[in-house]
């Protein structure tokens, strides 16, 4: 099984995030890039969108941009093509104190668009930036997606 994950990070912690889960599924982070990421842009422009049609389980993740997921990778869900076949963790990083003010929603968004390209969501995770947890969150969030 050819396992992947594709991320968008504005300020480094979900790809710090990401960076640990990979060492641990012996990846490669494959990140999504925008042309400019003034997270206030509704439509960002696209100049990396990684390719996943080769991949059976893909991890995404992303942060929370005002009380929603952050347009690069909201862009970038929406132009994959049909995702048949194929299974999906997802995490998200946010910062305010609680998973109803954004994280809950985002996770929400993401497995709408997901589900509607016909993948099958398994896990999802909200790490809290600022929650003394974090690092257990995201030791347990590790642990069970590189199983
Ligand atoms: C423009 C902007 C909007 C944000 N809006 C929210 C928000 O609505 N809720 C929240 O919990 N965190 C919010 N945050 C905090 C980020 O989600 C958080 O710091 C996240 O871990 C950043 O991930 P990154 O370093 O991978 O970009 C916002 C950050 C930025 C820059």
């Amino acid at each position: 099984m050819k396992k992947g994950i594709v991320i968008y990070s504005k300020t480094g912690n979900t790809l710090g995030v990401a960076k640990r889960l990979a060492i641990k599924m012996n990846l490669e982070v494959m990140e999504v890039k925008v042309e400019n990421d003034d997270p206030n842009i509704l439509n960002p422009v696209l100049v990396e969108a990684p390719d996943v049609s080769s991949y059976d389980h893909l991890v995404f993740a992303a942060p929370v941009h005002g009380f929603n997921l952050s347009k690069a990778m909201h862009v970038y869900l929406n132009q994959l093509p049909d995702l048949s076949g194929k299974t999906v963790d997802l995490f998200i990083t946010h910062f305010f104190p609680f998973a109803w003010m954004g994280g809950n929603r985002t996770l929400k968004q993401m497995k709408v668009i997901i589900e509607g390209k016909h993948a099958i969501v398994n896990q999802m995770t909200s790490v809290n930036w600022k929650s003394k947890k974090r690092e257990f969150v995201i030791s347990q969030m590790i642990e069970n997606y590189a199983k």
